[in-house]
Order: structure tokens, then C-alpha cells, then sequence
């Protein structure tokens, strides 16, 4: 770019043999042109996976480290002219905690027990909830019969820019008990707030953010500047005016919610809703939760009829079939409820130099670490081996205390023996290979003795064990059934 000073090129030699000063150096005098090289500035560019920003383009993001993701923005016109506050702000002085009147509002049961768990009971009036999830996972399908069940308390309105009207009128006769949800077909922001404020309903649910646009922001829906604009807008408007807001996000290919992760920031809650949209078990869980806990999932059925909460999952997931080699059943706790998970391995002979440990539902590392483990102290060698570890139902086992189940998977897995009848193990495994105690035993060898495992496997210390080993080599002797120890 060639910047003009007095209209003669920087650094050149001028007929009176004086040199042209840079743009930095002009003399305050002579800024008309610098003004210029700012305004060129007045595009960004922005990561779309992660939302950072950078003045000039890149071919890898510096924040998320992905290619070819920084596609070029303008700037939000606020910003162009060096204001981000309209209105000057409000000058207030600080208080102090204690003359702070703080009224305990009463959440709103979402009508959807599942969902009312993973919100720590409930919705809380004036909150923004962020819903990411693969395409088909069933969000339009769960906010649909939430609002349904909470349209007979307050008024519900759902917002929808992915479906037609029509579409959405076909999907509720097939959940049924939808009849008084209020349904907006509109996709601009201004028009979506102005609505929310004339009509204040009670909840609102947004599908989706990213079909939002403003005519403010110069970039097209669904771009970083956008989808943070209306998070920002509808923030806003649900504060001031009550409304509880159900944000529906999509998720980039590695599980983040897409585009802007500046609207995880944003928002009370984020909930992820997991699972294969293949099969019918699905996991909604709070990845983050300014009101309750992260740890609460929610399980659900797709059915028919829509998503049916699945109240004892335990029952579902924690079965394996008796003398199945490579099958462990162990219990992981889900913030205040122990489930029961089957963990599925399998050890098969390789020629690659890297032999794979893959996991579904399985930390990668962690699954590394309990290989070395099983192959340096549990003399189980598996340099030759690619390791497969599946857990049941799509469910992600995210705490130390399943790794014993893991690892009495792998080992059946590699001996060809089958765990022994009515065995459940938990636990966690050092580096030592000594075991130690998972949190709340108590409550997880309750839950195994409940569905029918009475021969509970964990470290030494834990309350209600049948068997009780202090290290791993110990343990999956006592858990294996052929085994001739
Ligand atoms: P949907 O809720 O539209 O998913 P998302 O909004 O996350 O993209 O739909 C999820 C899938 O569920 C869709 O493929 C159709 C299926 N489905 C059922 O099996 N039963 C039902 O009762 C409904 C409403 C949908
Ligand atoms: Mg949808």
C-alpha cells in the first residue's frame, strides 16, 4: 500500500534534495493522509471456528490454531468510529455486599425432568441458555416440548429462522401438548427484540443464533460479528425485560459450539446435547452453569413421539452379557447420581509402527496412561496391540474413578477371559499402579449392588466393596474369571 505524504511517496530523495518523512514521523501539521491508512483498517479479519481477530489476514489462526478459517469482516460500525458506548455511561458508586437486596427468584420447571436436572432444577427467569449439538441431535425437538409444557404457566414464544412455521406445526403434532406455544418466523435482530420487548413473554427460545442478522453488522448470518452481536442484543433484552432465553447453537466438527466461543462467555449456561443421531440414546450436558452444576447429565430417548427422559440410565447402559470377553461394567459418578456404564475393549494384533489407542468416551490420555500402566506394572504388554475402548450409550466417562472398568476391559480384552459374574469396578489407577479410592464409593457401590452386580471391585478403602485390591495387577485377578492366580 503506498501512503501518500503532501502527495509524494515516503523515503524518496525530493527535487530540493530533502527526504520524504514516513507517516510517523509527519509533523502534526500534515496528518490528512495517516487518516487514510486508519480507514483502510476498518476491516477485520476473524477466526470463524473460535472467533479470534486479527487486522490482516492469516492462513492459521492464532487462537485456535485451525487453517483457513479467518475469512475477512467489516468492522461493526461503533467500532469504526472509536466508540464502543453510545450513551455515556452511568456514573454508580459501589456498594457494599451487605446492603446488596438480593430476591431469590424461583425457577421455572422446564416441564422436561431431564432438562430441569442438567439447569440445577429448573430455569432461572432472566437467564440465557446456550444448547449446541450436531445437526438432528433433537434440540428443535426438546425446547419444542419444554416450551410446550411450560405454555400452560406463562407465555412461551420460539423464535425460528432454520424452520417454517409449517415445519414447526408438523413437529408439534407429533410431540402433542403444543398448542398455546407462540411461533415468530424472523431472522432480524431488530425485529426478534423488538418482539421479545412489545411481548415480553415469560421464555423464548432462539433456533437458531446463527440464522440472526443485524443490519448494523456488515457481515452475512452466521459470521463471528453476527452471531456475537445477537448473543449480545438478546443478553440484553432478556435481562432488562425478564425473559428466560433459550439460545440454540450449532457445533463445529470438534465439539464446540460454532463460530464466536465468546458466546460460551457470554451466556448463564451452556448445554451440550450429545449423542449419535443414528441411535436413540442421546446426553445433555452442562458444560457450563452459573446457577448449579457442570457435573449433571440428562439422558434421553428418541422415540417416536419425541425425546422421552430416560430416569434410570443405569438400567440401560450397565448391562453386559455374562462371560462376554472385553466387557466391563464400571460406575462413574454424574454429578449427584452414580451411573452404571458398560466399557467395551478390544485388543487386536497390529503391523503399525504407532499401534492406535482409540476411544469413544474415553479421554485419549487417559486411555494412553492406562495402556502404560496395565503393559509396565500389570505385565500386560500391548506394544503390539491397537486398543479399542467403547462406553455404552454415547456416554463420555470424564473422572478418574472409571478407569479401573477400563482397564478390566482392556486386560479381558487381551487374555481372552471374561470378567467374572456380577463384577462392577471403579476406581483410580496411579502411574504406580497402586489404586486409589474414587470420590462418594459409597453411593456408586449402592448403585452397582442395586442393579444386580453385588461383587463390587475397588480399592482398598472403599465402603461397601466385595473385593478390594491395592493394586492394579491385584485387582484384575480378582476380577477375571480364568484367571489362575
Ligand atoms: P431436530 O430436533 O430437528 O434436531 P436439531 O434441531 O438438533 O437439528 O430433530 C432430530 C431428529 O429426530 C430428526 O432427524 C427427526 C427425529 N425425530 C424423531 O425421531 N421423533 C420425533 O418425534 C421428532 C420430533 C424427531
Ligand atoms: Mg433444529
Amino acid at each position: 500500500m503506498n501512503v501518500l505524504v503532501d502527495g509524494r511517496r515516503p523515503g524518496r530523495r525530493t527535487t530540493g534534495g530533502e527526504i520524504v518523512p514516513k507517516p510517523a514521523q509527519v509533523p502534526s501539521g500534515g496528518l490528512a493522509t495517516v487518516t487514510g491508512v486508519a480507514r483502510a483498517a476498518a476491516v477485520q479479519h476473524a477466526c470463524t471456528e473460535c472467533g479470534t481477530a486479527s487486522s490482516r489476514w492469516l492462513g492459521r489462526c492464532p487462537g485456535c490454531g485451525e487453517f483457513g478459517t479467518m475469512v475477512a469482516e467489516a468492522l461493526p460500525a461503533r467500532r469504526q468510529r472509536g466508540r464502543v458506548h453510545a450513551s455515556e455511561p452511568a456514573r454508580r458508586p459501589p456498594l457494599r455486599l451487605v446492603d446488596v437486596v438480593a430476591e431469590e427468584t424461583e425457577r421455572i420447571p422446564t416441564g422436561v425432568a431431564e432438562l430441569d436436572r442438567v439447569l440445577g432444577g429448573g430455569l432461572v427467569p432472566a437467564s440465557v441458555v446456550l444448547v449446541g449439538g450436531e445437526p438432528g441431535v433433537g434440540k428443535s425437538t426438546l425446547l419444542l416440548s419444554a416450551l410446550g409444557s411450560m405454555a400452560s404457566e406463562r407465555r412461551v414464544l420460539l423464535v425460528t429462522g432454520e424452520e417454517s412455521v409449517a415445519q414447526v406445526k408438523l413437529r408439534a403434532a407429533r410431540l402433542g401438548g403444543c398448542d398455546a406455544v407462540e411461533i415468530l418466523a424472523e431472522t432480524e435482530l431488530d425485529l426478534v427484540c423488538e418482539t421479545l420487548e412489545r411481548e415480553g413473554p415469560g421464555v423464548c427460545v432462539v433456533d437458531s443464533v446463527q440464522t440472526l442478522w443485524s443490519q448494523e453488522v456488515g457481515s452475512a448470518p452466521g459470521s463471528v460479528s453476527q452471531v456475537r452481536e445477537a448473543a449480545a442484543r438478546l443478553l440484553r433484552v432478556a435481562k432488562e425485560n425478564g425473559i428466560a432465553v433459550f439460545l440454540v447453537g450449532h457445533v463445529t466438527k470438534d465439539g464446540a459450539v460454532a463460530g464466536p466461543r465468546v458466546l460460551e462467555h457470554l451466556v448463564d449456561c451452556v448445554l451440550q446435547f450429545e449423542g449419535d443421531r443414528y441411535r436413540a440414546h442421546r446426553v445433555l450436558r452442562a458444560v457450563k452453569n452459573r446457577f448449579g452444576s457442570t457435573n449433571e447429565i440428562g439422558v434421553f430417548e428418541m422415540t417416536g413421539v419425541g425425546l422421552a427422559g430416560v430416569p434410570e440410565p443405569s438400567e440401560l447402559f450397565g448391562r453386559s452379557e455374562p462371560g462376554e470377553v472385553g466387557a466391563a461394567v464400571t460406575c462413574t459418578l454424574e454429578g449427584t447420581r452414580p451411573l452404571l456404564l458398560e466399557v467395551q475393549a478390544l485388543v487386536a494384533p497390529t503391523d503399525l509402527a504407532m499401534p492406535r489407542r482409540v476411544g469413544t468416551g474415553v479421554d485419549p490420555k487417559r486411555l494412553a496412561m492406562i495402556v502404560a500402566v496395565l503393559a509396565r506394572h500389570a505385565g500386560l504388554p500391548l506394544g503390539g496391540a491397537d486398543v479399542f475402548v467403547n462406553v455404552a450409550g454415547g456416554v463420555r466417562i470424564d473422572e478418574p474413578g472409571g478407569d479401573l472398568g477400563v482397564a478390566l476391559a482392556i486386560a479381558s480384552a487381551a487374555k481372552g477371559w471374561p470378567v467374572r459374574d456380577g463384577v462392577a469396578a471403579f476406581g483410580e489407577i496411579g502411574l504406580t499402579g497402586r489404586l486409589r479410592a474414587a470420590t462418594q464409593a459409597e453411593r456408586r457401590a449402592s448403585e452397582c449392588r442395586k442393579f444386580g452386580l453385588p461383587s463390587v471391585l475397588a480399592p482398598v478403602g472403599t465402603p461397601g466393596a466385595a473385593t478390594c485390591a491395592d493394586t492394579l495387577r491385584r485387582a484384575l485377578a480378582a476380577g477375571l474369571a480364568e484367571n489362575p492366580v
